[in-house]
């Protein structure tokens, strides 16, 4: 999710109630129970977490453009509380980065990149893939978010995966929501919120519906994290699958 500038974070201060949910990674979530999501990647950058990404084959990540940044960035696979240095979890280096062509980081549009990992990840209980579907058609709309988000007032960081219920809003309901502020795209985006929800950190994550990745964690309301009046955008994946399976092909 955009990083929040000094500057909001001042005007963060009269909602201390609401901060004192920010604390998790991802506000009002639960813990989820370990390895339960093995598809969750931890992308870091200098051995601290930076952005969240989800395995779409046993060679590729799938993220947010945004979070790219001019520093080179390491998976972490099969893991649950990254602190715990004997949980098995393994770090593979990024051998490209395919942010989408159209991505620009002065608009939020095409906010999604693949990266291909430099070795193929061994498929084990705590590491598979999730699938993503070419299909628009989202059957149920109770969907899911997860992610290992820091804290967005100082303080320690979780380390635990967390996990939090969200459903799908109607995606014109969404553009009346986000009117006048981003620019909000009904074919390329979609919008979500739950009681508990996605905040900073949590960018690149999957918005999962039954067993598939449906979005990807993009952006959401500057001020504060899960927002009703400005409910968490993410990127559409089947609106990118041609650029999808010609990456993964490449
Ligand atoms: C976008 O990137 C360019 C070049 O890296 C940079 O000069 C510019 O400040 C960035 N704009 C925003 C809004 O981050
Ligand atoms: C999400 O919903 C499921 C099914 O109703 C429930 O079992 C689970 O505890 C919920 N998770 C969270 C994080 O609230």
């Amino acid at each position: 999710m955009t990083i929040i500038s000094l500057l909001l974070l001042a005007s963060l201060l009269p909602h201390l109630t609401f901060t004192a949910h920010v604390d998790v990674g991802i506000v009002n979530g639960k813990e989820a129970k370990p390895h339960s999501r093995p598809y969750m990647v931890s992308l870091q950058i200098n051995g601290h977490h930076h952005c969240c990404g989800f395995l779409i084959s046993d060679e590729f990540v799938m993220t947010a453009a945004h979070c790219q940044k001019n520093q080179v960035m390491t998976a972490v696979v099969g893991a649950h509380d990254l602190k715990n240095k004997n949980e098995g979890s393994v770090c593979i280096g990024v051998k490209s980065y395919h942010k989408h062509p159209d991505y620009s980081n002065e608009s939020n549009l095409n906010d999604i990149m693949l990266l291909r990992l430099e070795e193929k990840v061994k498929l084990s209980t705590n590491v598979n893939l999730i699938l993503i579907k070419n299909k628009e058609e989202i059957k149920c709309t109770v969907c899911s978010v997860a992610g290992w988000g820091k804290r967005q007032i100082k303080g320690s960081a979780n380390d635990r995966l967390m996990e939090a219920n969200v459903t799908i809003i109607k995606n014109q309901q969404c553009k009346e929501k986000w009117k006048g502020s981003e620019k909000y795209s009904l074919s390329k985006m979609m919008c979500a919120y739950g009681h508990g929800g996605s905040c900073k950190g949590d960018s690149g994550g999957p918005l999962v519906c039954g067993n598939t990745a449906v979005g990807v964690m993009s952006f959401g309301d500057r001020e504060r994290c899960n927002s009703p009046e400005y409910p968490n955008v993410y990127t559409k994946i089947s609106a990118y699958f041609p650029w999808i399976r010609k990456i993964i092909k490449s």
